[in-house]
């Protein structure tokens, strides 16, 4: 039941904190195959509307799926991968114990788990740094390593929350030429950046404000609906719509 519809769908998903509505109203439907970037301002809801379709937080109203299933996942858990703003790992283990412990986690088979890390530590540039502690690499090291925990069961569906945050511009472009290999094998990725070079390399990207979606859209359909040349202007006019 889940290859038809889509990947990734909420209805009116609503998160509430005291005194705050973080998310509100959230209609998404990513189809298979789609990156997808989520962007707005620091506070804008990007990274809690991701932790609640990725079961980590319950929401307050409204459902979110993933793969057809309810969140949060049972059956299809193995599947979703989600790699967090705030880095998840342990300091104290070794890059490769990190990897190990995730793999272990998401049940990779034993003799699979060995050849599974070398190759995302290959995507990630720290083969070289594979037997050494976490807590002795650079942050944007850290960072590789948080991305790599989230790919090592090579999951179909991706929640990357501003995996380019603190790595260098090389680098940075050997993910987004990784992003487009996953998009090609019929990965589906959802991504928060506030980079607008990465948000326009975005098949469909979705502008979000005080926890609503307020414009969502191929990057070019954007820019055309606003008459704008870049999308930061494009979400200035958005912006200022929802105002008036
Ligand atoms: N656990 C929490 N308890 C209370 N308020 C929270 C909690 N988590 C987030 N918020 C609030 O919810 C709002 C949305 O935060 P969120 O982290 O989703 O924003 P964001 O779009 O990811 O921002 P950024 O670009 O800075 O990462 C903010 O006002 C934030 O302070
Ligand atoms: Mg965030």
């Amino acid at each position: 039941m889940d290859d038809d519809g889509p990947v990734i769908e909420t209805k009116g998903l609503r998160k509430e904190f005291p005194g705050l509505v973080a998310v509100d109203s959230l209609d998404l439907r990513v189809a298979r195959g789609t990156l997808y970037g989520l962007i707005g301002p620091n506070g804008s809801g990007k990274t809690t509307a991701i932790k609640v379709i990725v079961g980590l937080m319950r929401a307050s109203a409204g459902e979110a799926r993933v793969l057809g299933e309810r969140v949060p996942l049972r059956t299809n858990r193995h599947r979703l991968g989600y790699m967090p703003q705030d880095i998840a790992i342990y300091p104290d283990l070794t890059v490769r114990e990190n990897l190990e412990f995730f793999a272990g986690l998401y049940s990779i088979p034993k003799p699979r788990i060995g050849s599974r890390t070398e190759e995302v530590l290959k995507v990630v540039d720290l083969l070289d740094r594979k037997d050494g502690l976490v807590s002795q690499l650079s942050g944007g090291m850290r960072h590789r390593v948080s991305l790599a925990c989230a790919l090592v069961h090579d999951p179909e569906v991706l929640f990357l929350d501003e995996p380019t945050v603190g790595i260098d511009p090389e680098l940075r472009v050997g993910f987004w030429r990784f992003f487009q290999d996953l998009k090609s094998k019929g990965k589906t990725i959802v991504l928060t950046t506030h980079y607008m070079d990465e948000a326009v390399r975005c098949d469909v990207v979705g502008m979000m404000r005080g926890g609503r979606l307020i414009a969502e859209g191929t990057p070019s359909s954007l820019m055309t609906q606003t008459g704008r040349g870049n999308l930061e202007d494009a979400f200035l006019e958005f912006a200022g719509r929802v105002v008036a």
